[in-house]
C-alpha cells in the first residue's frame, strides 16, 4: 500500500502548523500541533487505503478481461441487440479482423434469417426472466457470408448500470456434419435394404424371360430374332444392377456438371417394378434443352429416391405421379414431383425435415432430413405443398451451371 496520502497530509498540516506558529510567536510542539498532525495522519491513511482497493479491483477487473479476452471460445455480450464486448475468439469466428469491425454491429446480421424469430424470441425470454437460459443452435454468418452452425447459451447481466445479455458459444459445424454424414449413412442402408426388395423384382422378370428363351434354343430350333430381346433383357439386368451399385458406394462429395433429365430417368427406372406392383404411373415431362447443374450425381439420385419413394407410399390405393422439371427463371432448374396422395396437414409442414418424424410404421423419418441436407450443400431449395387428401408437391430449385461457375449461389 503506498503512503502517498498520509505524507502529503501529515507534510501540509506541519507546514501549516509551523507557519502558524512562526507567525503566533508561539511554542510550536503545542496540544494542537499533535491533534492536527494525528488528524491528518488518519485521514491520509484512509484515503490510502481506498486508492490501494480501487487499484487492486481495476487490476482484477484488467486480469478477468484479459481472461476472457484469451478465453478459446467465442464470448460476446449484446446490448439492444448489437455487440458491446466481443473476445477475440469471437472476432476470428467472424471472420472480422479487429473487436471494432464487431463492436455496435446488430447480431441479426450474424444469423441466417430463418434464425432471426427463433434468435429474438430468446432475448426477450432472457430479458424477462433475467436468468440462464439453455444452450440453443443457430445457423450463424460471418462477415463473408459463409455459415456455420453455432451453439450459444446466455445470460441476463448488468454492466455499467445497463441491462445487457452476455452469450458464450462454440463453433459446431464439425460435430453437427459428422453427425449429418452418420445420419445419411444410416439413412442410405436403410433405403439400400428396402431397395433390394424392390431389385430382385426387377431383376427376375428378365430372368425368366431368358430362362424362356433360352430353353427354346435349346430344344434345337434357331430363333435369331429372339437374340436380340434377350442381349437387351441382360443389358436391362446390368443397368439396374449398376444403378444399385451406384448408389451403394460411398459417397465421395465430388461435384460435376450433370444433367437432371438422366438422373431422374435412373431413378424412375428403379422404380418401375415398385410403381406397378403399387398401381401407380409415373410421368415425366422434361423441358427441352435444360441447362447442366454442378451435383453430386448419388447424392442427388438418393434425394430423388427419397421423394418418389415418399409419393408412392403416399398412394397406398395407387394413382399417379408427375416428375416435372424446368428452368425455372434464369439460372435455376425446378424438379417437381407431385403426387395425389393422402397429403400432409398443414401444421405438420414445418416438422418435414426434422430427423425421425415419421407417420408410417416401418418409417424411419430420416429421408426429407436426408433431401434438405443434400440439397442445402448444393446451395438448391426444398419446397413442400401439400392439400389433405388431394395430394403433395414437392419442389426442388437447384442452381444451374452458369450460376454455380460465376460463383451467385
Ligand atoms: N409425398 C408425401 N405425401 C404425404 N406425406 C408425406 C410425403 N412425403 C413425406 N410425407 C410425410 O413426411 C414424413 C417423413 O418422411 P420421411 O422423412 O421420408 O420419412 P419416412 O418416409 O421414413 O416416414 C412421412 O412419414 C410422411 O408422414
Ligand atoms: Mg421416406
Amino acid at each position: 500500500m503506498r503512503k502517498s496520502g498520509q505524507i502529503t497530509l501529515v507534510s501540509i498540516s506541519l507546514v501549516f502548523t509551523a507557519f502558524q506558529k512562526m507567525y503566533d510567536q508561539h511554542n510550536f510542539f503545542t496540544i494542537d500541533f499533535f491533534i492536527f498532525t494525528i488528524i491528518a495522519w488518519i485521514v491520509g491513511y484512509q484515503y490510502d487505503k481506498v486508492h490501494h482497493f480501487e487499484k487492486k479491483v481495476r487490476a482484477s477487473e484488467r486480469s478477468y478481461k484479459k481472461l476472457i479476452d484469451s478465453l478459446p471460445d467465442p464470448v460476446y455480450i449484446l446490448k439492444d441487440y448489437k455487440f458491446l464486448y466481443v473476445n477475440h475468439a469471437a472476432v476470428s469466428l467472424t471472420g472480422a479482423k479487429n473487436k471494432e469491425e464487431l463492436i455496435g454491429r446488430h447480431i441479426l446480421d450474424f444469423l441466417v434469417p430463418e434464425y432471426h424469430d427463433r434468435a429474438l424470441e430468446r432475448f426477450k425470454q432472457i430479458n424477462k426472466e433475467k436468468r440462464p437460459v439453455n444452450t440453443i443452435e443457430y445457423k450463424a454468418k460471418r462477415l463473408d457470408g459463409s455459415t456455420f452452425f453455432f451453439e450459444v447459451s446466455s445470460m441476463y447481466i448488468v454492466i455499467g448500470g445497463q441491462e445487457a445479455v452476455l452469450s458464450i458459444g462454440k463453433d459446431i459445424s464439425e460435430r453437427k456434419e459428422q453427425t449429418e454424414q452418420l445420419l445419411q449413412k444410416s439413412e442410405k442402408l436403410a433405403l439400400l435394404g428396402q431397395m433390394a426388395a424392390g431389385i430382385a423384382h426387377e431383376i427376375r422378370n428378365p430372368l425368366t424371360s431368358i430362362r424362356g428363351f433360352i430353353q427354346l434354343f435349346k430344344s434345337g430350333q434357331n430363333y435369331p430374332e429372339y437374340y436380340d430381346i434377350v442381349l437387351s433383357e441382360l443389358d436391362r439386368i446390368n443397368s439396374i444392377v449398376s444403378e444399385f451399385l451406384v448408389l451403394a458406394k460411398p459417397t465421395a462429395a465430388v461435384f460435376i456438371e450433370k444433367d437432371v433429365k438422366n438422373l431422374v430417368n435412373d431413378v424412375i427406372t428403379l422404380f418401375n417394378t415398385q410403381s406397378i406392383l403399387n398401381n401407380v404411373q409415373i410421368f415425366v415431362e422434361f423441358d427441352s434443352d435444360l441447362p447442366m447443374v454442378m451435383c453430386e450425381e448419388n447424392q442427388l439420385k438418393q434425394v430423388f429416391l427419397n421423394l418418389l419413394k415418399n409419393a408412392i407410399e403416399a398412394m397406398p390405393k395407387g394413382g399417379n405421379i408427375d416428375v416435372k422439371v424446368k428452368q425455372k427463371e434464369e439460372g435455376k432448374i425446378s424438379i417437381q414431383i407431385i403426387d395425389q396422395g393422402m397429403g400432409i396437414p398443414e401444421n405438420r409442414i414445418s416438422t418435414l425435415g426434422e430427423p425421425f418424424y415419421t407417420t408410417k410404421e416401418k418409417g424411419t423419418g430420416l429421408g426429407l432430413m436426408t433431401c434438405y441436407k443434400i440439397i442445402d450443400s448444393h446451395n438448391g431449395e426444398i419446397k413442400i405443398t401439400s392439400v389433405v387428401e388431394e395430394g403433395t408437391t414437392v419442389e426442388i430449385t437447384l442452381p444451374t451451371i452458369t450460376q454455380s461457375l460465376l460463383g451467385v449461389s
